[in-house]
């Protein structure tokens, strides 16, 4: 059920077991992004306010050059905000030296793009191997954790195989064996299924599905509705600004969709920014996260409590 509490409050006073200690992975205050081409600023992301914590399934949402990406990268320690406070896992990103950040990027982030962005030249297996190279792990140690990563996402048997010889699914599995092989505590997604058809779509959101049920934060941006539905957390962006932020909770029985290739689950709204068309009766005429209804911003543009920072 809808609540006409606003999110962020209910994000804070979201249940927690006795004992447990939930902490933030992502704490962004007040963060901007001005792009200069020339002489020609342009302001792509503002005022963000933004928090993910750890376990989290995050899915943002919005049209085309609403700053998506942009916030994804600042995210990633690929760019460098304007201006504002980003901390990382507890790290001030602002205080970091360019070796801490590419250490922290590393460590603690793995990224996987729509254009799976593999070395061509390399086999699978020497593409997952990589950000172990980088980490200075051991020949014989990386292609170990190399190997098992391949296995986990079954491409084991293809592990000599280069990029050009395999599937668009193939090839985005291989980038998800990448982007963990380090175990990094977030993985930062940048529209996933964007080149590959819908089976194999299937198969990547259950292996992103079933490494955050294991623990790792996930922060995913797509276009498509159906890939949102996996998350447990929308966030709308528009025009630079985060306009909503809705939480969801999976029920026991949806939940174990997710192991198969079947339709992603469904969710049970637990808590929306205020938005009347998003109450009541509307939400069990139809499914029940907005991104099935399109935008319910663009339903209510005019409703100003509809913007919503966490
Ligand atoms: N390096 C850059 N220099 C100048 N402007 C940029 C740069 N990168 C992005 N922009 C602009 O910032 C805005 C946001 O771009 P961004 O790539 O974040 O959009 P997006 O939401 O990811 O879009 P899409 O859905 O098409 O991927 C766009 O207007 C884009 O043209
Ligand atoms: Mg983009």
């Amino acid at each position: 059920m809808p609540t006409t509490t606003g999110t962020q409050q209910l994000y804070q006073d979201a249940p927690i077991a006795a004992g447990a200690e939930i902490q933030t992975t992502i704490r962004m205050r007040q963060v901007n992004k001005i792009y200069h081409s020339g002489k020609i600023a342009f302001h792509a992301l503002k005022d963000v306010d933004f928090t993910v914590t750890q376990g989290d399934f995050v899915a943002i949402m919005g049209p085309s050059g609403s700053g998506k990406s942009t916030l994804m990268n600042i995210i990633g320690l690929l760019d460098e905000l304007t201006s504002g406070y980003y901390e990382l896992n507890g790290h001030n990103v602002g205080d970091l030296s360019d070796d801490d950040r590419a250490f922290l990027r590393n460590q603690e982030i793995g990224f996987v793009f729509q254009s799976f962005n593999l070395l061509p030249q390399l086999t699978l297996l020497e593409n997952v191997e990589l950000p172990l190279v980088y980490a200075a792990v051991s020949q014989r140690e990386r292609r170990e954790r190399a190997l098992a990563a391949l296995t986990e996402v079954g491409l084991d048997r293809w592990q000599g195989h280069r990029p050009v010889e395999v599937s668009g699914g193939q090839m985005q599995r291989t980038a998800i064996a990448r982007a963990l092989v380090t175990r990094p505590a977030l993985l930062l997604a940048d529209e996933p299924t964007g080149n590959i058809d819908s089976q194999a779509s299937l198969e990547i959101m259950n292996l992103i599905c079933g490494f955050n049920q294991r623990g790792t934060t996930v922060v995913l941006i797509t276009h498509e509705k159906d890939i949102a539905n996996y998350a447990n957390r929308l966030i709308m962006i528009r025009d630079g600004r985060l306009t909503e932020d809705a939480l969801y909770e999976r029920s026991p029985a949806n939940s174990s969709s997710i192991a198969t290739p079947t339709a992603p689950a469904a969710h049970s709204e637990v808590s929306h920014s205020h938005n009347p068309a998003n109450s009541g009766s509307s939400l069990a005429a139809t499914p029940a996260n907005p991104a099935d209804s399109g935008s319910s911003f663009a339903a209510n543009p005019a409703n100003p409590t509809e913007v919503s920072h966490v």
